[in-house]
């Protein structure tokens, strides 16, 4: 069976299934979806570039970060979440040996991460600790959640549900949400981020959540008429979650005033955000610039093209936000 059958045979079985289920398929079953294929989707060969795949100053940055948070804790442990390739892993721990958990629900990328981190003291957890000191962190974790597609028309909210044919049909909310959309607007709602937010208050006695990703706040989020939905297949961007279905990855920009609201409320308050230019310029990535276009040798340059990528506002610089939320002193 392929996952197209398999999706039919669903939606034949229980009728239309809300767009998150959809992509909750399409990207995690555990046989069918784009992340169980051993293929790569992340890197050259796959169909997107993450910061880590950049280049490793990004990760050993961001284990200065991690450093500096640790500072008068006896052991401080890594969480992350959604490890990809495991490549950001393996430069954090190049940098600094931490105590370090993945949290990975792909079994086909624990494999890659297994064989990547194979020389360091890393552990798979099914689930988040209890009682944990030190930070739990993601680079582009949350805007691969599944998301609620949300509409309003003729005043109400819809959910907008996938047929057989693979069309969207309005229908009724699963669960009731007050959203600010204007007639005719679509929003792609993370419903799941929130409960991560909760998850991740809750594992913490005391401690930092990093959150790596692209995305907005409120205002920017609910300004996108037609939602922030995007799939990419070989490094090309494709608007249509129904094309290649399986074959390209799907994700949806982050709203990070959700991230944040949940922490008020699960006393998990936010420390700082800010674009991720501004976080690695804190780090000192202009020194490392400078020291390589000093070198000035062929990879050395070509290190600082691939670099100025993490930082140029046009590009990773200003799209992507970092996000520090902390709980205790
Ligand atoms: C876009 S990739 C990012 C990979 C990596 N962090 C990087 O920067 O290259 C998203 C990762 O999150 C994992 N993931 C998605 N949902 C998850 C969940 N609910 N629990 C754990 N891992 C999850 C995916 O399998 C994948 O490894």
């Amino acid at each position: 069976m392929s996952l197209i059958e398999h999706l039919r045979s669903k939606i034949q079985q229980s009728g239309p299934i809300p767009f998150s289920e959809y992509m909750e398929e399409v990207l995690y079953h555990p046989r069918f979806g784009y992340y169980s294929s051993l293929r790569l989707p992340i890197g050259a060969e796959g169909d997107y570039y993450t910061s880590s795949d950049l280049d490793p100053i990004f990760g050993k940055l961001l284990a200065k970060k991690f450093e500096s948070m640790a500072e008068g804790s006896d052991s401080f442990t890594l969480v992350e979440l959604g490890a990809g390739k495991g490549s950001l892993a393996r430069h954090i721990l190049e940098e600094r040996r931490f105590p370090y958990l993945i949290l990975e629900r792909s079994a086909a990328m624990r494999e890659h991460q297994r064989e990547l981190l194979k020389d360091f003291d890393v552990r798979w957890i099914e689930d988040l600790p209890r009682k944990l000191t030190g930070c739990i962190f993601s680079n582009e974790f949350f805007d691969a959640l599944p998301v609620h597609r949300i509409r309003r028309r003729d005043g109400v909210l819809k959910e907008l549900y996938v047929s057989g044919e693979f069309e969207e049909i309005e229908g009724d909310l699963r669960q009731p949400i007050e959203l600010p959309l204007k007639e005719g607007q679509t929003a792609d709602v993370n419903l799941e981020a929130r409960a991560w937010i909760r998850r991740i208050a809750a594992s913490l006695d005391r401690g930092y959540h990093l959150a790596i990703d692209y995305g907005y706040l409120h205002d920017e989020f609910y300004a996108q008429p037609h939602g922030t939905l995007m799939c990419y297949r070989r490094h090309q961007a494709e608007e249509n979650p129904y094309a290649h279905i399986g074959e390209q990855d799907m994700t949806a920009h982050v709203n990070f005033s959700d991230l944040m609201d949940e922490g008020i409320r699960a006393e998990l308050p936010t420390e700082n955000f800010q674009t991720q230019m501004n976080f690695l310029i804190e780090l000192g990535i202009l020194d490392r610039m400078q020291q390589l276009a000093t070198a000035a040798d062929a990879a050395s340059l070509q290190r600082l093209l691939r670099i100025k990528k993490l930082i140029l506002p046009g590009n990773m610089g200003e799209r992507f936000k970092v996000l520090v939320q902390r709980k205790g002193t």
